[in-house]
């Protein structure tokens, strides 16, 4: 727990712009027993003027500062029979916008919410974020630009596996579109990065890739991964153009799932195996297309209603033409019916190839008219 820093509380009635305890400086979740944080937000509604709101406000803001420092022991007192985990700085700022209110009804306002806040739950049908609570969640992200730097490399995540996504892709999807004991589907499991953060996040997965030695291997990554939600992963070989999904996923243990991510070949861009099967082996850009096609046509049978599709590809450059890879595979998507949500791009960082030649490109650029591929994209769809 980081310690916070107490700040003088000079209040000036008339001039509300001070901050209580800095809350950029906590940064830190704790455990306090509801009733008693409730109660304390209570004791400042009851209060019958302004002046004496804020003097509540700051009392209240110097206990949960003393409970969270632990100041004289005062956490022994109040034992978290009830206990509800608590962002501080979304509290402090909370407490902060109450105190520099300018109406005791629009701080009742705010007092009212943010009781809310701690005591009903409110999410959306896919999804286990708490919606009272949204300020809690600065790490799931919301606009359509996905600028990501680093890599997780956390756990059994490598960048081993060329062509495989980054961590924090999944992560952000089955987050935002799933439930925890929910199920995601992966047709393209590579080295299986969606099954790693589908068990970190206690949601069931279950994943298809072609080829025999990466399968073995995403086993590997799968089972080495710690399962504290005790979650089922499942990965099986297979042409995700062919699988029976019904059988097979009745076999991992369930009739359907809740969400369907589709990473596939950027068609022939990384030849990732000699299988005819592969879809970077697929004779055509038409050829990939209808493979795209059947696969969410199959895939569609087994996602229940309401729920999400979520595309990640990139484009393409051949004989001097860029070809958008991306939208024609969301177009074949659209005229399945699936409603567009939204189209986020995300930034392409070089392979490790490429990164070496990155003047020869530079060069290649300007000679050629062309701009270098910097970004990929993540195409969300609702099924209807
Ligand atoms: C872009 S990678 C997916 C990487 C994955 N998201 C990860 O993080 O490891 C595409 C994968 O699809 C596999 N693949 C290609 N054609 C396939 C097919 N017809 N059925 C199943 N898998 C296929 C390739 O072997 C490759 O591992």
């Amino acid at each position: 727990m980081h310690k916070t820093t107490r700040k003088t509380r000079s209040i000036n009635m008339q001039v509300h712009s001070e901050k209580l305890f800095g809350s950029e400086d906590v940064i830190t979740d704790f455990v306090i027993d509801r009733d008693v944080l409730l109660g304390k937000i209570s004791k400042i509604s009851e209060a019958d003027n302004l002046a004496d709101l804020r003097n509540r406000v700051i009392t209240t803001s110097e206990f949960i500062h003393d409970y969270i420092s632990n100041e004289n022991d005062i956490r022994s007192s109040y034992p978290p029979d009830n206990p509800i985990r608590i962002k501080a700085n979304t509290l402090f700022d909370n407490l902060n916008q109450i105190l520099n209110t300018q109406t005791r009804e629009r701080a009742i306002y705010y007092l009212d919410r943010l009781k809310k806040s701690y005591s009903e739950v409110k999410t959306s049908q896919y999804s286990d974020i708490n919606l009272n609570r949204w300020k809690e969640y600065p790490d799931i992200l919301t606009d359509s630009l996905w600028v990501m730097d680093k890599r997780d490399n956390s756990g059994v995540h490598t960048a081993g596996y060329w062509g495989n996504f980054i961590p924090q892709i999944p992560y952000q999807l089955i987050t935002r579109y799933t439930k925890e004991g929910e199920w995601v589907l992966d047709t393209f499991a590579g080295c299986g990065t969606t099954l790693i953060e589908a068990q970190r996040l206690g949601r069931n997965c279950i994943g298809f890739e072609l080829q025999p030695d990466v399968i073995k291997k995403a086993k590997g990554n799968v089972a080495s991964e710690p399962n504290g939600y005790d979650t089922i992963s499942k990965l099986y070989e297979g042409d995700s153009t062919e699988i029976d999904y019904e059988t097979a996923l009745e076999k991992a243990g369930t009739d359907s799932v809740q969400m369907v991510i589709m990473h596939p070949p950027y068609f022939d861009i990384i030849k990732f195996s000699e299988d005819k099967r592969d879809l970077s082996n697929a004779d055509s850009i038409e050829a990939f297309l209808d493979k795209i096609d059947v696969i969410t046509a199959k895939s569609e049978e087994v996602l229940d209603k309401g729920r999400f599709l979520a595309l990640v590809i990139g484009d393409k450059y051949e004989g001097g033409e860029w070809i958008p890879l991306g939208f024609l595979s969301m177009e074949r998507i659209r005229n399945r019916g699936y409603t567009l949500k939204s189209i986020i791009v995300k930034n392409f960082e070089e392979t490790t190839g490429k990164r070496n030649q990155k003047e020869l490109w530079r060069y290649r650029a300007l000679v050629g008219g062309f701009y270098i591929f910097k970004h990929e994209y993540i195409f969300i769809f609702q099924k209807g």
